[in-house]
This record gives structure tokens, sequence and C-alpha cells, in this order.
């Protein structure tokens, strides 16, 4: 199974995550998204996709998605699993935590992919999340400014997940 960790990062939190993420999944391969293709994300069976979220930016994805986002939105991604993560601030930005996990995962889903890894609503204090459906969010939510202490375990315990529903 081709697997692909496709970041975004503007000061390296999200890059340093994806980095994690690679050392728990040895065989996945790291794209720094701002040079990724079409033909790379075609190429993955699963795409584990990561952002930080910027209130003030378009479409609140971190910018080195600018032009992998319409990549992204014209790859045919049927059959393929997708994972998202999102590196955000819940005290900073309790009204748009982790927003970015929402625009990938519509993108995602648009393109024919099924969205796996949703993480439970549990153990985080903010006010409003475009990513939550129900009691879930669309993806893991990774917030390294206030609760840093948790991200290992939280990684951990996600790709653990991604192992019995993506069979990876
Ligand atoms: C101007 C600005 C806007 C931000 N907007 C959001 C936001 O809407 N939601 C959120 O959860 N975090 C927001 N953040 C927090 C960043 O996502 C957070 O600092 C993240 O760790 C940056 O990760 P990176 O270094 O990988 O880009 C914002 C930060 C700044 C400075």
């Amino acid at each position: 199974m081709n697997v692909g960790i496709f970041y975004g990062s503007s000061t390296g939190r999200t890059a340093a995550v994806a980095g994690q993420l690679a050392q728990l999944i040895s065989t996945a391969k790291l794209y720094p998204v701002a040079e990724a293709t079409r033909a790379d994300f075609e190429s993955c069976d699963l795409l584990i996709l990561g952002s930080s979220s910027w209130c003030d930016a378009r479409d609140r994805l971190q910018d080195d998605w600018n032009d992998a986002f319409e990549c992204l939105h014209e790859a045919n991604l049927k059959g393929k699993k997708v994972a998202l993560f999102g590196i955000g601030d819940q005290v900073g930005y309790p009204d748009a935590f982790v927003d970015a996990i929402r625009v990938l995962h519509d993108v995602a889903k648009a393109a024919g992919a099924e969205v796996v890894g949703k993480w439970p609503d549990e153990d985080y204090d903010y006010h409003y999340s475009a990513a939550i459906e129900g009691d879930f969010f669309l993806g893991l939510p990774l917030d390294l400014t206030n609760q840093p202490e948790l991200t290992e375990s939280r990684l951990n315990g996600w790709v653990v997940q991604l192992r019995r529903e993506a069979g990876l």
C-alpha cells in the first residue's frame, strides 16, 4: 500500500508532526505539499493530509496548500482513503479551531475518497469548529500551543486507528 503524508506548515509545527507520523508509519512517503502534483496524490492508496489553520487566509488553509488544493480538487481519488490532521490553537482561535480539517475533508470527499481517522471531540476546550460532525472531528486535531503534552499519545492512538480503518 502506498501511503503519502502531505503537509503545509508556516512555523514548522505541522511539518514536525508530519515527521512524527512518518516515523510511526515507516512505509509512508513525506511530501511538502507546495511541491506535490496531482500525480503524487493519485499515486497513493492512503493519503494523510495535514494543515495548520489560518482564519485570515483564503479557505483557512496554510499557504503551502494554495496550488496543491487545485491539484487535489482535480485529482481522481475514487477507491482511495484519506486521513486528515490539523494543527490549531483552541485558546487563541476558539471559534475556528482546526477549521482547515473541514476544508481538506470536503475537497477529498468531492474527489471521491473515503475519509477515515475521525477523532472524538473529547479533551478539547473550544467554542466552535467547522471540522466537527456530531461528536467527532473529521480528522485528528492537535494543539501544540496549549496541549503539547497530549500530542504523542494522540498520534499513537490515531495511527493504531488508521491501521484498523485503512488496513495499513
Ligand atoms: C494569524 C493567525 C491565524 C490563526 N488562525 C487559526 C484558526 O483559525 N484556527 C486555529 O485553530 N488556529 C489558528 N491559528 C493557530 C495556528 O494554526 C497555530 O499556531 C499552528 O500551530 C501553526 O502551525 P504551523 O507552524 O505548522 O503553520 C492562527 C495563528 C495565527 C498567527
